[in-house]
């Protein structure tokens, strides 16, 4: 059950009655919500000043007539007018310690599922695959998991889809750089090697198109030619340096432009295009080739996958499942009356005068656009979805409006197509995440870290607790496995509740020390207290079952009702999650649940608790706090371990 839906449900009769306009009517039923000072009760609504306006009225007057024409119910109490014509609402304890009943006993903590299941199609993660991921491919990927675990639990379909890019420009650099550059001895090795060298050809053939790009264009637009006549080497040098200089962050896109100023001839550029031009119109050579490449790629990105522990995605079509479909969707658009004639035989879509889409380039090519239309067509047909979710980077926002609007006018209205966009992810210092070298960091690398970090961190915790007295267990219990398993659930664990606890459209700084921090909104504190509620179990030898069944239940202190309703307010929790496609709806609700467990656990003694029936309930609030913290982890994707 949702409490504040429930709470809202009962003053939606009231609000009816003497609302003039029913437009109105959700606008006054938002303005109720958990109120943000218990002191003033559960829950306020703050809903008779705007009302007040409406009817030409005093905001305490229609208050009282709000609170007047409340149904009779056995929810909450009769609730006071405050101020300016605030309503403050307190749920009954009586309610409280039923609706606590139901939930000791369900496995779902009191999470119904979703009275309309729908379909959703999740496109997550979509890396380029001739690269190894990078820390911007981190958000995606978890963010796309976490709403998949989140819908799947509110008994939704979901199809996760990995929309690889395995058919762009990376491979005509790949080709290229093995056709000129390869290491035989090093590719002949494992895939592993075979990975690492195709790397290195990569991130080689980008230099150096990147360094004639910088040479050529200096050359071109900047050079003194009197310099240049008496000693060319040191103008060329001037010009080089110069352009060094100039050079913008390289960024994400398919044709690295390195340098600034128009541009100017580059060999290599010409080269790995015609490449992939070659690749694209189905040469057998590249073919081979590409074949050849994917499967080691795809090994190693699967490893960062399984790392990450998300769970393994349904599809992988990626880009190039759709080669063969392009031609017939730019016929179909056109047909359709979609797109139009662009310069030199182009084909575009146009949204508005400066706005417009490419779907078939001068030459012949198709694009990314094109793609995404046909996958949108294939998923449409395959999965016959109510929703697609894109989790993709904020700076694609211009892209999915135009995609969205495409398909709208090709005919597709009837499924609700969603930009769930991200910020991106930036160094302590608030600039791009980069290597001491300027690399992109590679993100196998950082959970790696993130996993030795989890190790020491529960080392570290484990001494200082045994030092303070705290009853641990033997250092020597802990066997290897136990702790390679603890340091990456705390690892990992921090590393995506880090992200997943941002709101996801701004960026945030990746700082181990913070994700790690045993106090505070962080993965280890949730799961620590998870520890604890286990440890509490244990000690107290306690029978799960008996303690969940009729339990005598005692809310008398403020701590023990404030957890309660902390407790029930976890499917209020997920709708939040769900309504904006926010998982840090979720981190919130925990960190809320984590300090009113705090403060219970301060101000009530469990397995020393005065009597045996108050011994019994807060057994029971404990078993809960540890199974809602493990079901909320768990829908992030998030691990918890029964000691630590
Ligand atoms: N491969 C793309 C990139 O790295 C992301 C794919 C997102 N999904 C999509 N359907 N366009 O930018």
């Amino acid at each position: 059950m949702n409490l504040l839906s429930h709470v809202r449900s009962l003053f939606a009769p009231a609000l009816e009655a003497l609302v003039p306009d029913r437009a109105a009517l959700p606008a006054l039923l938002n303005a109720i919500k958990p109120a943000a000072d218990a002191k003033n009760g559960d829950y306020q609504a703050n809903c008779a000043m705007a009302l007040a306006k409406q009817l030409g009225q005093k905001p305490p007057d229609v208050a009282k007539a709000i609170v007047a024409k409340l149904p009779p119910n056995d929810v909450i109490e009769e609730p006071t007018v405050a101020g300016p014509g605030f309503i403050n609402i307190r749920l009954k304890t009586e309610f409280l310690a039923r609706a606590l009943r139901d939930i000791a006993t369900d496995e779902r903590l009191g999470v119904e599922p979703a009275a309309q299941p729908r379909t959703f199609v999740i496109d997550l993660s979509g890396p380029n695959v001739a690269k190894p991921l990078h820390v911007g491919h981190l958000r995606s990927t978890i963010i796309g998991d976490a709403l998949a675990r989140i819908l799947r639990f509110l008994g939704h379909t979901v199809v996760t889809d990995n929309h690889l890019g395995d058919w762009g420009t990376q491979f005509g650099m790949l080709i290229y750089g093995y056709r000129n550059f390869l290491d035989k001895k090093k590719y002949a090795g494992s895939n592993s090697d075979k990975v690492r060298e195709l790397a290195r050809l990569y991130v080689l053939v980008r230099q150096l198109a990147g360094t004639i790009d910088i040479l050529s264009r200096g050359y071109t637009h900047f050079r003194d030619e009197a310099a240049f006549a008496a000693n060319p080497i040191a103008e060329l040098t001037r010009v080089y340096v110069n352009g060094l200089k100039r050079a913008a962050e390289p960024d994400e896109g398919e044709d690295d432009v390195v340098a600034s100023g128009p541009p100017a001839p580059n060999p290599i550029a010409d080269s790995y295009r015609a490449e992939t031009a070659k690749l694209h119109a189905g040469d057998a050579d590249n073919v081979r080739l590409w074949k050849e490449f994917m499967p080691p790629c795809m090994e190693e990105i699967h490893k960062v996958y399984k790392k990450l522990e998300v769970i393994p995605f349904d599809h992988e079509y990626g880009e190039s499942h759709y080669q063969p479909m392009l031609a017939g969707v730019v016929e179909s658009l056109q047909a359709a009356g979609v797109c139009e004639a662009g310069d030199g035989g182009s084909v575009i879509i146009r949204f508005g005068p400066e706005n417009v889409a490419l779907v078939r380039k001068r030459d012949g090519a198709f694009t990314y656009t094109t793609t995404d239309l046909a996958t949108i067509k294939f998923r449409i047909e395959t999965f016959k979805p109510d929703a697609m979710l894109y989790v993709v980077d904020f700076r694609q926002s211009q892209h999915f409006a135009n995609l969205f609007e495409a398909s709208r006018r090709w005919g597709y209205t009837g499924v609700e197509l969603e930009h769930v966009k991200f910020g991106s992810v930036l160094g302590k210092d608030g600039k791009p995440l980069k290597t001491r070298d300027g690399g992109t960091t590679e993100l196998m690398v950082l959970l790696e870290r993130a996993v030795e970090l989890g190790g020491h961190l529960f080392e570290m915790t484990y001494w200082q607790r045994k030092a303070n007295g705290h009853d641990v267990p033997d250092w020597k219990d802990y066997s290897e496995d136990e702790k390679r398993n603890i340091a990456s659930a705390v690892g990992i664990g921090a590393v995506k509740y880090a992200d997943l606890s941002q709101n996801r459209t701004t960026d945030y700084k990746f700082d181990f020390e913070k994700m790690l921090a045993t106090d505070g909104n962080t993965a280890t504190y949730m799961q620590y207290a998870y520890a604890r509620c286990r440890s509490i179990l244990r000690k107290g030898g306690v029978d799960e079952e008996a303690v969940r069944t009729n339990p005598p239940l005692n809310l008398g202190s403020a701590a023990e009702r404030a957890l309660v309703i902390q407790l029930l307010r976890f499917p209020e929790a997920i709708d939040a999650a769900v309504a904006d496609y926010s998982p840090h709806a979720l981190t919130g609700y925990l960190w809320d649940l984590a300090k009113s467990f705090s403060g219970f656990f301060e101000a009530c003694p469990v397995l020393k608790a005065e009597t045996p029936e108050l011994r019994a309930s807060r057994l029971l609030l404990v078993d809960l706090v540890g199974r809602t913290i493990k079901q909320a982890l768990n829908l992030l994707g998030i691990r918890v371990v029964e000691r630590m």
